[in-house]
């Protein structure tokens, strides 16, 4: 059975007292949800990463938001899977967040590129892939999410891509309070399963870790994460007070 994974992505939220502050509050739960098979992470700022790493207890997996592609250079304000690969406990990485694809031009390729210098350094992807509002409404979606699974993960092995995350969130339901349905999520998780297993078999689809993500809140998780293919959430605003993150969880017991 795969586990349940829900990961909190802080954003540009929480200044490093702040994310101390988080850590001790949510310690206790992250026990409890690993005795109900649920695993917890957090995705905090890179300035807040080393605090995170020196507190965290057990088992929380700590996950950095971005990465660059190239292992050095000439590439002010980035940061490398090298210097990453330094914080202790570091074990993901979110890859081609919408957000990430919408104000800073990431590309299918580019998150591919990223896949590819992180399989090397033994670093686990959260894959975000969704279309946009436009592109829903054009009935578009299956096109956009085939194309941003086999262009992002060309090239990387089945024993990389059995161990990833992938995050299914359409672009209109971030933030905005407006969520897929839980019919429309399932499906299109399922779908994302069925491309996983055209490309790598069903071994690796069926040990490939889905989640949704798009305006989760304590009181809608439980409807996503009891559907088949959906294995998890990624969670935004209701991830940001310990308080609320703590509720999210415990609704699902
Ligand atoms: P949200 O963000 O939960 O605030 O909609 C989700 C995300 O961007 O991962």
């Amino acid at each position: 059975m795969r586990k349940k994974v829900i990961v909190g992505n802080w954003k540009m939220n929480h200044c490093r007292n702040e994310a101390s502050e988080f850590v001790s509050g949510i310690k206790d739960e992250v026990k409890i949800a690993k005795s109900h098979n649920i695993l917890i992470g957090i995705a905090p700022t890179y300035m807040s990463l080393d605090v995170v790493s020196k507190k965290k207890p057990a088992g929380l997996i700590l996950s950095a938001q971005n990465v660059n592609e190239h292992a050095s250079g000439a590439y002010t304000g980035e940061v490398s899977i090298s210097m990453l690969s330094e914080v202790k406990g570091l074990t993901h990485i979110i890859i081609g967040h919408s957000e990430r694809r919408q104000y800073y031009g990431e590309t299918n390729e580019r998150c591919n590129a990223k896949m590819l210098a992180m399989q090397e350094a033994n670093l686990t992807p959260i894959y975000c892939v969704g279309e946009t509002l436009e592109q829903f409404e054009a009935n578009l979606t299956k096109k956009v999410i085939k194309e941003q699974v086999v262009t992002g993960l060309a090239n990387l092995s089945a024993e990389f891509v059995s161990k990833m995350i992938i995050a299914y969130e359409p672009v209109w339901s971030i933030g905005t309070g407006k969520n897929a349905s839980k019919e429309i999520a399932q499906d299109i998780c399922c779908f994302i399963r069925k491309e996983i297993s055209k490309l790598y078999g069903k071994r690796v689809a069926n040990k490939v870790i889905i989640q949704y993500g798009g305006s989760v809140k304590p009181n809608n998780v439980k409807d996503y994460l009891t559907q088949p293919d959906i294995d998890g959430a990624l969670v935004g605003g209701a991830s940001l007070k310990a308080s609320t993150f703590i509720e999210l969880i415990s609704n699902l017991y």
